[in-house]
């Protein structure tokens, strides 16, 4: 008799996105002329930037040639290219220095922050902010590493750290010990960011209590003030106590491409029951020469055109055109007396519910009325009650009349 794993059945309803995917369809279907307006999903809509293309078109005639074709990726899955590119824009420029086989590339930073909890022992306690992307608690879960949810949705064995307009959505680091701490800047799904004594702090809490974080840094594109930190490796000892994920998804458009990279600083170690010290590099290598066999040649040689200088070009204007569209929701629900969060370093804005409604409420509302997506902040956990997401991800003549609908909506 094969048992499943009863883990499983811990899991509140479904995954968020396919429950908003349901709802949305039941509404098209009883409404079939509504023309509805999708800035639910944080997904990318601006096609793929020129200098990516090209980078396909020229990597597939390669692999068309006898002496151009490969099969499986290098053993640890990443091109030097790649890895070249990825070390001199996204850290030296920075001032960090790291070591090429401290990256490892995958098809996703979804996958990997779902995945880099397997290296972790089992009775590992984890703090998450909440609202939290739930892929960080849901894999957790699964693992084994929580008790039953209570009737807040919140899993015993798992410290949920609030998210609040009164700390500016970053909560400070916890009092007591925690084993791993996930931490995501530009926050998903607040918009909100970490300066760099957040992160300090962050930092010092991790040292003094020998935990890990796992830092998702998926929207750094999108930070503006370009003396907020974009790595948690700027910060002074990150890399004896923090992972790192990055991603090319929300930055070059890459959603639909899968190209992203996890940083496992070889300085990082976890512990043994006997008491012994490990690198975290080596399991997470272990881990990934097990389960993964590298993205294809073609898309990392798309992601390494994204460094090029017209690459760099391109996907920077994809992102002003992204955040133009989170400016215009900012002022124009805000000017209309929404009270409105984030949307300034990332592509989300976070809005607190008019008239005390509940998120799903709210996202009922907003769907029936305005016909626009949002996301139920409640979704992202109890703290996320009280709000709703609204990404930026869509043209611009879709998020100016996603505005006005909304704004008509909501009109006495
Ligand atoms: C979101 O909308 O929160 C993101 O698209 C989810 C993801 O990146 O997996």
């Amino acid at each position: 008799m094969a048992r499943i794993n009863e883990n499983y059945r811990k899991l509140q309803a479904g995954y968020l996105f396919p429950e908003i995917g349901r709802r949305v369809k039941a509404f098209q279907t009883e409404h079939p002329d509504a023309q509805i307006i999708r800035l639910g999903i944080g997904d990318v809509t601006l096609p793929l930037a020129p200098a990516v293309v090209q980078a396909l078109h020229a990597a597939a005639d390669e692999m068309g040639t006898a002496e151009g074709f490969r099969g499986y990726g290098p053993e640890r899955g990443a091109e030097q290219f790649l890895l070249d590119g990825i070390l001199e824009y996204d850290f030296a420029a920075r001032g960090v220095t790291l070591e090429p086989d401290e990256i490892f590339v995958s098809d996703g930073s979804k996958q990997d922050s779902a995945n880099i909890q397997e290296i972790f022992g089992p009775n590992c306690s984890i703090a998450v902010t909440d609202p939290v992307y739930p892929v960080y608690v849901d894999t957790n879960v699964m693992a084994g590493r929580t008790g039953e949810a209570d009737t807040d949705g919140r899993y015993p064995g798992i410290l949920y750290l609030a998210a609040t307009e009164e700390n500016g959505f970053v909560p400070p680091p916890p009092t007591g010990p925690a084993d791993v701490a996930y931490l995501c800047s530009p926050n998903n799904p607040t918009g909100a960011v970490a300066s760099r004594d957040d992160l300090a702090r962050w930092v010092g809490w991790a040292r003094n209590h020998d935990a890990i974080i796992i830092y998702d840094a998926a929207y750094d594109a999108f930070i503006q003030d370009p003396s907020l930190p974009r790595s948690i490796y700027e910060i002074e000892g990150a890399e004896v106590c923090a992972i790192e994920m990055r991603s090319f998804s929300k930055r070059a458009g890459f959603t639909g491409m899968r190209c992203a990279y996890t940083v496992v600083p070889k300085a990082l170690a976890g512990t043994t029951a006997s008491g012994e010290r490990v690198a975290l590099n080596d399991l997470w290598m272990r881990r990934q020469s097990t389960k993964f066999n590298a993205v294809p040649y073609v898309v990392q040689r798309a992601a390494a055109a994204v460094f090029t200088p017209e690459g760099q070009k391109q996907t920077r204007e994809q992102i002003d055109y992204y955040m133009a569209n989170a400016a215009l929701l900012r002022d124009g629900l805000g000017g209309a007396g929404f009270t409105c969060f984030g949307g300034e370093h990332a592509p989300y804005v976070w809005i607190r519910t008019p008239e005390g409604l509940s998120s799903w409420d709210c996202f009922d509302r907003v769907l029936g009325e305005a016909h626009v997506v949002t996301t139920p902040g409640a979704g992202f956990g109890a703290c996320g009650e009280g709000y709703v997401r609204i990404s930026a991800f869509n043209s611009r003549e879709k998020v100016e009349a996603a505005v006005l609908r909304i704004r008509r909506a909501f009109a006495d």
